[in-house]
């Protein structure tokens, strides 16, 4: 089976719909230029000096930021999409991005895993230059694209076997992986069924299997819950979270799941518009709403002029309320066009 297979229709598709019977354009287009994963690199990160302060021996070379973005850019036609983003991720973090539709957050991961170039600014994924080492940087990735990926004419053990030779991981060791991977999903049961009988959730945690087969350090989930069951959504997060308690995988997820950021995520950059408009723990950034709002009462009771607030200062702001409150009014009416709605919603139906 190959990737020129035809597109086969999945059961209970709609009409014209399918799951790609081939790996989704990005996907493959990542997995044809991906290299043989390596043991974990140490590269020190030359943007960090030493300290000057320090006299005694010198202290091991610093671990690097898992990711580091620097003046992020992108721009299609006139469309900035990702307009000037600084982040970085911490070893062993899970970190999310979350925006509307349209905030810009696909094109960034897109950046960060070499499928765009990076034309203006610096990504360096431990301490590896997305611009200049793109094949260390893929080595280190696992990606699991927004767009489903994964082959409904193969089997779920087919699936993964397949980025396990694209990996290449040693043919005596493949088998062995393959089984690992699908064992870390709850999908050893199903691993010999076609993926087309899978339900949206099982094909989630698929695809989340062929990007873990390559034991990365950096897993880069796009949406990797839209269009599930909270039941499914949780099933997602439970086995993210066992590989990563096992390995001390950084993981940077993208959703517009506010209550998912909140529970899964140690820390979290909320994107609009290209940019990211805070970023801290979800405590900290409904610590800091909560702050500001009983200021704004004061504000208001101490000047009679002053303009009053609709939300009372004493009410537990929730991740919502901050995205709101830092993206200004406008948020729901122009969160995306069409063609981004669209696109979420291809994906939502098809493993919904
Ligand atoms: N291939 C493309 N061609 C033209 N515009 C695009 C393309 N991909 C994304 N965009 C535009 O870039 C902006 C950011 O899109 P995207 O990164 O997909 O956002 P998100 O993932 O947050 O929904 C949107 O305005 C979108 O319409
Ligand atoms: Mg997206």
């Amino acid at each position: 089976m190959t990737s020129e297979d035809p597109v086969r229709p999945v059961p209970g598709a709609a009409p014209g719909q399918s799951l790609h019977a081939a790996p989704s354009r990005h996907t493959a287009e990542y997995l044809h230029t991906a290299g043989t994963p390596t043991g974990w690199p140490t590269a020190p990160d030359p943007d960090r000096a030493p300290d000057p302060d320090r006299t005694s021996a010198p202290d091991p070379a610093p671990v690097p930021d898992a990711l580091a973005c620097r003046g992020l850019r992108y721009a299609f036609g006139e469309t900035r999409a990702v307009d000037g983003v600084d982040l970085s991720v911490r070893p062993g973090e899970v970190f999310g991005l979350l925006g509307p539709n349209g905030a810009g957050k696909t094109t960034a991961i897109r950046c960060i895993t070499t499928l765009l170039p990076v034309p203006t600014g610096m990504v360096r994924v431990f301490g590896h230059d997305a611009a200049r080492e793109r094949m260390a940087v893929r080595r280190l990735l696992g990606y699991v694209p927004q767009q489903l990926s994964a082959d409904a004419g193969l089997t779920g053990r087919e699936n993964v076997a397949l980025f396990a030779r694209v990996f290449d991981i040693p043919r005596r060791e493949r088998a062995a992986r393959v089984g690992q991977a699908l064992e870390a999903v709850g999908l050893t049961d199903a691993a010999n069924r076609l993926a087309s009988t899978y339900s949206g959730g099982m094909i989630r945690r698929l695809e989340l299997a062929q990007a873990l087969v390559s034991a990365p350090r950096l897993l880069m989930l796009d949406e990797p819950t839209i269009g599930l069951d909270p039941i499914a959504r949780t099933t997602v997060w439970e086995h993210i979270n066992v590989v990563r308690a096992a390995t001390g995988m950084t993981v940077l997820v993208t959703t517009h799941y506010m209550d998912e950021a909140e529970q899964y995520c140690d820390r979290v950059a909320l994107m609009h518009r290209g940019r990211i408009r805070a970023l801290g723990t979800p405590a900290e950034l409904r610590s800091d709403l909560r702050t500001r709002r009983a200021q704004a009462a004061r504000t208001t009771t101490t000047t009679p002029s002053a303009p009053r607030t609709s939300v009372s200062s004493d009410v537990e702001p929730t991740l919502e309320d901050v995205f709101r409150d830092v993206a200004g009014t406008g948020l729901d009416e122009q969160s995306g066009d069409f063609r981004d709605v669209r696109s979420t919603r291809r994906t939502a139906t098809r493993v919904g």
